[in-house]
């Protein structure tokens, strides 16, 4: 059974959905591989590392999906509305595609999907259960993204992170105000308590106040009696009243911060708004705030996608796609989550595909089959 990989054309995208190491353990599941020419560059993994795991590559995204059934893909693939070639109308009919298809904000391809009868996986629709761990992407990509964001912040601020007692004197440490503990703050706490920073973090979701004092941090809580928890561990929005007593509350902390970085999402809503202009003015000159929310409306005021914004002193980095800035580990661990589902698919003994559609896990991620919408509420938010 033929998998194709795909070059991802989308902008700011450097990752690749199978590595030399996936290809090889693809194969010897019994899969062919083709690869697309350069599909691997941005990440580092060259045509000839595919090529000596056993890949073929192609030169053209024709040639790629030449006899594919199983289309392997970072994110969704581009329309001509996107402004490039449409790569939908170029999958084969009946191909399994999976990838982070963005079901939430490209409900517009569920219709193309089942037009071609194709069946489409949304991995970030993955069930937050144990045996689905190895499949979360949003949990392997939002880990780096969490990391890479206080090393950019590190490098933007012109203060140093740790204290430092030195013959000339004590430099202070950084104050780091993290806002939204999951997978990526919980990160973005640790990398910043090991560069020595002090670390003062937020969340709406009661659980996360001992995942963040285990790490060293210190939360900093919102006098209410509601709670944020939504099912599946995600938060829900809070009531204007929350927002009032909550935007107080960061606008007192971040006023003595070196560092922001914000992660709150909310699952299918745009991210909330919690940081206003007003906020960065009370910020020191030289402050920096890094918005991993702005693909997603951004938590803070003024963040650009794709770009620094200076304002009132402050930068604000609005940096499109943070696991791709760190895409040779941001590719190998999602290669891995899509190899993790694909050996879940198969029948092992003999060696061909074999989806159970009974199964939890292929009914959260299933958007398509067979020309029909899965789920309707998925593509529908
Ligand atoms: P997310 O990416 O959906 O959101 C990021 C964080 O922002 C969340 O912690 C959320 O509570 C917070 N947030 C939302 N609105 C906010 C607001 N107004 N103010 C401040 N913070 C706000 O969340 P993510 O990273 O997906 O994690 C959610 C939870 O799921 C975590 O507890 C995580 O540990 C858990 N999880 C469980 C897994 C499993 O059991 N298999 C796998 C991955 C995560």
């Amino acid at each position: 059974m033929q998998i194709a990989v795909l070059k991802e054309k989308r902008p700011y995208e450097t990752r690749v959905a199978a590595t030399p190491e996936t290809v090889k353990k693809l194969i010897a599941l019994g899969f062919s591989v083709t690869v697309e020419k350069g599909a691997g560059d941005s990440s580092q993994y060259p045509d000839s590392q595919y090529e000596a795991a056993g890949a073929k590559v192609a030169a053209t995204p024709e040639k790629t999906l030449d006899k594919a059934k199983i289309v392997l893909k970072v994110l969704p693939p581009m329309t001509k509305k996107d402004g490039g070639e449409d790569e939908v109308k170029l999958l084969p009919e009946g191909t399994l595609l999976i990838g982070m298809l963005q079901p939430y904000v490209k409900a517009e391809l569920i219709e193309e999907y089942n037009k071609r009868k194709i069946t489409a996986f949304s991995l970030e629709l993955a069930p937050r259960i144990t045996r689905a761990q190895a499949i979360d992407v949003l949990s392997s990509q939002s880990n780096l993204a969490g990391y890479r964001a206080v090393i950019e912040a590190a490098n933007a601020l012109h203060r140093a992170f740790p204290m430092m007692m030195t013959a000339a004197g004590t430099i202070a440490p950084a104050r780091v105000l993290i806002l939204g503990a999951g997978v990526a703050g919980l990160q973005a706490i640790a990398t910043a308590k090991r560069l020595g920073a002090i670390v003062s973090v937020f969340d709406v979701r009661a659980a996360a106040k001992e995942q963040v004092e285990s790490l060293g941090g210190t939360f900093v809580e919102v006098e209410s009696e509601e709670s944020g928890d939504a099912a599946g561990g995600y938060a829900k929005e809070m009531s204007k009243d929350y927002k009032e007593r909550q935007a107080a509350k960061i606008k007192e902390v971040i006023g003595k911060s070196d560092v922001v970085i914000t992660t709150a999402l909310i699952p299918g809503k745009p991210a909330p708004r919690l940081i206003t202009a007003d906020m960065v003015k009370g910020m020191r000159p030289g402050s920096v705030i890094v918005d991993l929310a702005v693909e997603s409306g951004g938590n803070c005021e003024g963040s650009v996608v794709g770009e620094v914004v200076e304002k009132d002193g402050v930068k604000i980095l609005g940096y499109a796609n943070m696991p791709g800035r760190i895409p040779t580990d941001a590719s190998a661990v999602y290669a891995r989550n899509l190899l993790n589902l694909l050996t879940l698919c198969m029948d092992k003994d003999s060696k061909t595909l074999k989806i159970n559609w009974d199964d939890e896990i292929i009914q959260a991620i299933a958007l398509t089959h067979e020309g029909k919408t899965q789920n309707e509420k998925k593509g529908a938010v």
